[in-house]
């Protein structure tokens, strides 16, 4: 038994508690069970009203059972599944009375499209409280009423913008825009849902705060296409047609607000039982799946390790990385001591830090009450004060080995013997940076990407000297700052930047072809990445990337020979975005090629009459045989943590399912052939590793499942 109902003057609570389960999900068995509480329940002519809570600590519903939605076989059974589930929803608004949705934790996806069905919503002000539906991000859209329910909630802009952008939002911005209509302590839900009840308060609900300009555009035809418009050119220019559901949902949305609640379900579940059978979805539903086994993930196989609590930290450098990373660790209530060398590159970090925080007051993500609360949290100096009682340090100081050398042997005799030593550094290897520590196994890499607060991944660089413990627990606390960690080892260029240093070096041979930046951006555009690769180089820093391409150079040999052009831009002072020249430059608010930088490297680019397929399976081929590579010398352990690595690292686009799934999906022979061809023709670089000749003799894949 899922729900458990007990009746208290005459108001039922059903409390959700899926048996055997950690969190609430909703599936067909778990709906029908509802269905029939609440069919019963209907029957009680005493009956005042129907309160829904969750037995589980911190979770209300975490979503629909992925599985089964995995596990449909056709576009025919997927709209089945749809029409069957909206049911529920439907079942619930047609109660005869009140019915009152007590949520504490995540209310996602179909927990929220069921809820939508209920008269009055309270929320928790807990930061586990969260409501979203993330639904295009697994390539469906809310097929249990969600996409007709919420514009009439919330208004119509927040509700595409949360379903089109798969938004999860905390309760204070659910409060804001009327998802929910109260917001309490956890231990009041219980009392106040059960008072709304008795005193009548849910017909005093307030409708959503629509502003006049809403108004205007939602309330009529006309404003609606305008929207409509708006949205769909938006959605194109985000994903260039690649992601289906969520043109499709808008689609949808348009019918519900149109036609009216019944033809508009009908609709829904039409849309859902298209997109569901479509390859977006199947890979994108393949990286859920793996994203959730990445969570397991602890970094060793030794389960008896204890993990170090990290409570206190510090940063070293104020910089762009150090300024995201102590944020970070002080939105997540860990302590951090911020240390630069002078008083003015503190002043520029928590600057930094605090506009951070203001733009998630603005979004309504936190209050100001709040901000100061995290603010107080970082702790600015320019000594070693304070670091006795830390339990981390993330170095994030200039990339130079010397001046990271000296920081390492001074650090070690400024904190207590457990904490652990963390470098962010993006190329050097961890074990020359501790050269001169005593107490090497406490050292270790954690590469977060730029910027801080927007990229997901997390590398983390272990040495054959770094203790299991470190690598345990900077494994958890990456998880627990909300981002993916994957274990790699401390080689050059670690994985991600190892694997983007030949994609961009090959764009830089296609340059040298007369091939204009652009285009060759386009490319790769049109491919899916959220950037093309010489936007890349101008935004990472073209000398940060070509000081990097030498390193490789060194380490991996004429396979990764630097190709002339990055030496020569660099020489005539191009660093890209951050000093204005690089191959692109802004005129007015428009970004356009740097023709300057052609007579830098001497020549032009040519008037281009097509476009090559050559040029994308040039570049993109670059990347699959470096990441063999990196998997036969295991630099990470596996191809789905490879492909996590890539798509939360530098955005490959996940559509595709990741670099080696894509290379799995045109099989490992087409690879090892299409290599042969682009080595006979381009020489060494293209050589196939043998990682694809080993599985390709052997007649094996790169994944086992398809
Ligand atoms: P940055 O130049 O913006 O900041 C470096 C900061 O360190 C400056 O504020 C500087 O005053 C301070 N600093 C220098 N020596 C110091 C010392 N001895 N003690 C205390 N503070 C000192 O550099 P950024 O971009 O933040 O990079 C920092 C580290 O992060 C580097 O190792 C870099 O390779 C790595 N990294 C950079 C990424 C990027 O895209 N910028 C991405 C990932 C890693």
């Amino acid at each position: 038994m899922t729900f458990h109902v007990e009746t208290k003057n005459n108001i039922a609570i059903v409390n959700f508690d899926l048996e055997g389960e950690k969190i609430n999900k909703i599936s067909t068995p778990v709906g029908e069970e509802l269905e029939k509480v609440v069919k019963e329940l209907s029957k009680q002519t005493l009956l005042k009203g129907m309160i829904l809570i969750s037995s589980k600590p911190d979770i209300f519903i975490a979503g629909a059972d992925i599985n089964e939605i995995l596990a449909i076989q056709n576009v025919e059974e997927g709209i089945q599944k749809s029409a069957h589930a909206q049911r529920l929803p439907t079942l619930i608004e047609s109660l005869p009375f009140p019915t009152v949705a007590a949520i504490d934790g995540a209310c996602l996806g179909g927990g929220l499209e069921l809820v939508l069905g209920f008269t009055y919503r309270i929320a928790t002000n807990s930061d586990k409280t969260k409501l979203g539906l993330p639904e295009v991000s697994l390539g469906i859209l809310p097929g249990m009423g969600g996409c007709c329910r919420l514009p009439e909630v919330v208004g119509l802009r927040p509700a595409l913008d949360m379903i089109l952008g798969a938004k999860v939002w905390p309760a204070i911005k659910c409060l804001k825009t009327g998802l929910v209509d109260e917001m309490v302590p956890k231990e009041l839900l219980l009392s106040r849902a059960i008072e709304v009840i008795e005193k009548g308060l849910w017909k005093k609900r307030k409708k959503s705060k629509f502003s006049l300009l809403n108004l205007l555009l939602e309330k009529n035809r006309l404003g609606r296409s305008f929207i409509y418009k708006k949205a769909k050119e938006s959605i194109l220019q985000k994903t260039r047609g690649h992601y289906p559901a969520p043109l499709k949902a808008l689609d949808v949305i348009y019918e519900c607000l149109d036609r009216g609640l019944t033809d508009g379900l009908k609709k829904e579940s039409e849309g859902f039982g298209l997109l569901v059978e479509t390859e977006t979805c199947k890979n994108l539903i393949g990286l859920f799946f793996q994203r959730e086994a990445t969570k397991k993930l602890t970094g060793s196989s030794n389960t008896s390790l204890k993990l170090q609590k990290i409570k206190h930290s510090a940063v070293i450098g104020a910089g762009a990385m150090g300024a995201g990373i102590a944020q970070l660790l002080s939105f997540k209530n860990i302590s951090v001591r911020l240390k630069d060398v002078n008083e003015l590159a503190l002043g520029k970090g928590l600057a930094v830090c605090r506009k951070l925080y203001q733009e998630l007051v603005d979004r309504r993500h936190l209050t100001s009450r709040e901000l100061d609360q995290k603010m107080f949290l970082i702790g600015p100096t320019t000594e070693f004060r304070g670091f006795k009682r830390v339990d981390l340090v993330i170095e994030a100081v200039v990339e130079d080995l010397a001046v990271k050398q000296k920081l390492f042997s001074a650090l070690e005799s400024s904190v207590s013997k457990d904490a652990i030593l963390a470098t962010n550094t993006s190329s050097l290897s961890i074990s020359d940076i501790a050269a001169q520590c005593q107490y090497k196994d406490r050292v270790v890499g954690m590469h977060f990407f730029n910027p801080v607060h927007k990229m997901p991944l997390v590398e983390i660089i272990v040495d054959p000297i770094t203790s299991d413990q470190t690598v345990v627990t900077i494994v958890e606390l990456t998880k627990q700052l909300g981002k993916v960690p994957v274990v790699v080892k401390n080689k050059p260029g670690f994985l991600v930047n190892r694997i983007l240093m030949p994609y961009m070096n090959e764009a830089a041979y296609l340059l040298e072809e007369g091939i204009a930046p652009s285009i060759i951006d386009d490319v790769m555009l049109d491919f899916g990445m959220p950037m093309g690769p010489f936007t890349l180089l101008d935004s990472v820093g073209i000398d940060i990337a070509q000081k990097a391409a030498h390193v490789l150079h060194q380490t991996f040999g004429d396979r990764m020979k630097v190709h002339p052009i990055l030496d020569q831009v660099i020489q005539a002072g191009y660093y890209g975005n951050k000093n204005q020249k690089g191959f692109y430059k802004r005129e007015g608010k428009r970004r356009v090629e740097n023709k300057a930088i052609y007579s830098v490297i001497g020549f032009k680019p040519k008037e281009q009459e097509y476009i090559s397929d050559e040029w994308e399976t040039r570049m993109v081929f670059q990347m699959i045989n470096e990441a063999a590579l990196c998997l036969e010398e295991k630099i990470v352990a596996s191809p789905g943590e490879l492909d996590m690595a890539m798509i939360f690292g530098i955005g490959f686009p996940p559509f595709r399912g990741g670099l080696m799934r894509y290379a799995h999906k045109l099989g490992v022979e087409k690879v090892v052939s299409e290599l042969d061809i682009l080595h006979r023709r381009y020489g060494e670089r293209f050589k196939p590793a043998s990682y694809f000749k080993n599985l390709a003799a052997q007649g094996g894949k790169i994944y086992a499942d398809n």
